[in-house]
């Protein structure tokens, strides 16, 4: 029958320990459409999709294929019934290339001993070209960019002959113009009739992608509707359960005649190597970094930055991904070298809410509460003589998941089983609570719900009016203009302009990002 849904789950169930990640879920996919889910952090979206995929067994439920009662018990098995899932974490193997990643059969035996690279080569060429995809096979995928990953992960999927496609977040880790992309690819491969889920916290793109959305809240589908019968407020409200109200936050006017950060001259050489740079001199008030002249050394990954921040200030940083950003983050944090100029911290202790939670961020393997005290292991409060205070590092644990409002089973349980979202939560809490003075913010509400991310604003604000200095790089220009002082945007490794929010718009934002100034 042309009418029987293509995925139906029923009844779905799911506990952790203490919590019901999905408590009896309904899910209906239509073949051909595009199927959005939304919900807040840990509302249980990914779980459904990890069952729906063969990642988890539910505790109760039923799930048909085409209208069959099917037991899908393992990846390998949702592969065969045609499922494919690029998860919200990818799960390419670094060292390995692009051609190796998509070949590799997550069930080594399904493909025999032999494969025939050059036959796979061609068929994903060919595939890749048809949806305008640019991936260098041969290159291991640790160095591709973050939106080639993706689109290795979608060829591999494909690849293995998916007709239905989830995709867990795709959008958070891409800048606008890949989204674009994204959004191209999954109208094509919609148009060649494979249905699509997409996990997303931003409404706008649901309105812009999506035939249908269905609402998750706690643990429950709480409503499934189609996309011209609905809009963004009522999404929100129905996330929420609750309409959605503005929260005010008061900018207190803070004069502070000396910059807590100063850049002057700053040039990165794009031939540069990762290094110490400035945070090992973390000890010292009042640190300097300099670097002798090198602008011999061809295209700069920054050149000739100047900048200031000062305590009580939130400057923004706008530009298209890979202007320089990434590396201005880089020389602060200490990841890298700079090549001449210098920096100046007028202080001691520097908060950075790192880009990529997985590499920087967090320790997957390790406990909640022990991730609480990265970068604070030498405080006195969490350890005293080369021991470990539990119990103190357990209530500052406790004292900000509260705070935070993050949901955890058990603060002993490893950090990599809780939610994105709550990840994310977790490493802002941290950061945001060690009283820094100098915050590097990058992308601080990727992956967050509306509820969160506001929260989050609010924390940054808060901060900035306790005179600490704030430095945040965004992709998401509302949230510049709603939050910073000014905004510096960068082009080409370049600081090609700096305006306050109250005096540009996102048009003349949008123009000196692309360098038309
Ligand atoms: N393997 C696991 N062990 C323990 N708890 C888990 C596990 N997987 C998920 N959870 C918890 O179950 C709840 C639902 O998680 P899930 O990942 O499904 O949320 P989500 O809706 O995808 O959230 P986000 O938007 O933050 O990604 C969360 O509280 C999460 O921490
Ligand atoms: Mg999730």
């Amino acid at each position: 029958m042309k009418d029987t849904p293509i995925i139906e789950m029923r009844g779905i169930q799911k506990q952790f320990g203490r919590i019901q990640a999905n408590a009896d879920v309904d899910f209906t996919l239509r073949r051909g459409e595009i199927h959005a889910i939304v919900g807040e952090n840990g509302a249980g979206k990914s779980t459904l999709m990890k069952i729906l995929y063969g990642l988890y067994r539910p505790d109760a439920g039923e799930i048909f294929v085409d209208g069959r009662a099917v037991a899908i018990s393992s990846p390998r098995r949702a592969m065969r019934l045609g499922l494919g899932m690029v998860q919200q974490h990818f799960t390419l193997i670094p060292i390995f290339t692009a051609l190796q990643n998509i070949i590799l059969a997550k069930e080594p035996r399904q493909f025999g001993v032999l494969i025939d690279a050059q036959q796979a080569e061609e068929k994903i060429t060919a595939l890749a070209t048809q949806l305008g995809f640019d991936v260098p096979l041969n290159t291991p995928v640790e160095s591709l960019p973050i939106g080639t990953q993706q689109h290795t992960e979608i060829l591999k999927v494909l690849y293995h002959g998916a007709d239905i496609l989830i995709m867990d977040e795709p959008t958070a880790v891409l800048a606008p113009q890949e989204i674009e992309g994204l959004f191209n690819c999954m109208h094509s491969l919609k148009n060649e009739g494979k249905s699509l889920i997409i996990i997303t916290h931003k409404l706008d793109e649901v309105m812009a992608i999506a035939d249908t959305v269905t609402v998750m809240r706690r643990g429950q589908s709480v409503a499934t509707s189609l996309i011209a019968d609905t809009n963004p407020t009522a999404l929100a409200e129905m996330m929420l359960g609750e309409p959605l109200i503005p929260t005010a936050v008061t900018r207190e006017r803070i004069e502070n005649p000396t910059p807590m950060l100063r850049l002057e001259n700053v040039t990165l050489s794009a031939d540069s190597d990762t290094g110490m740079g400035f945070a090992r001199f973390i000890n010292r008030r009042s640190r300097k970094a300099h670097a002798p002249d090198s602008r011999e050394l061809g295209k700069h990954h920054l050149d000739e930055i100047d900048l200031e921040v000062f305590p009580g200030e939130i400057v923004g940083i706008a530009g298209v991904e890979g202007n320089g950003q990434t590396e201005l983050v880089e020389v602060l944090t200490g990841l890298r070298r700079i090549h001449s100029g210098s920096l100046t911290l007028n202080g001691e202790r520097i908060a950075h809410i790192p880009a990529d939670r997985h590499r920087h961020g967090i320790s997957l393997n390790d406990r909640i509460d022990d991730n609480f005290i990265i970068g604070h292991h030498k405080n006195r409060r969490y350890c005293n003589r080369g021991m470990l205070r539990r119990k103190s590092i357990q209530r500052a644990a406790l004292n900000a998941l509260d705070k935070y409002h993050i949901q955890v089973g058990d603060i002993v349980d490893r950090i990599k089983v809780l939610s994105g979202g709550n990840q994310q939560k977790i490493v802002v809490a941290r950061e945001l609570e060690g009283r820094p003075e100098l915050i590097v913010a990058a992308h601080p509400t990727r992956g967050l719900d509306i509820h969160a991310a506001r929260f989050v604003h609010s924390r940054l604000i808060h901060a900035r009016n306790r005179a600490r200095a704030v430095l945040l790089v965004s992709a998401e220009l509302d949230e510049l203009l709603q939050l910073s002082d000014r905004i510096a945007v960068m082009y080409d490794g370049k600081i090609v302009g700096i305006v306050k929010p109250s005096e540009t718009n996102k048009q003349e934002l949008g123009a000196l990002m692309l360098g038309l100034n």
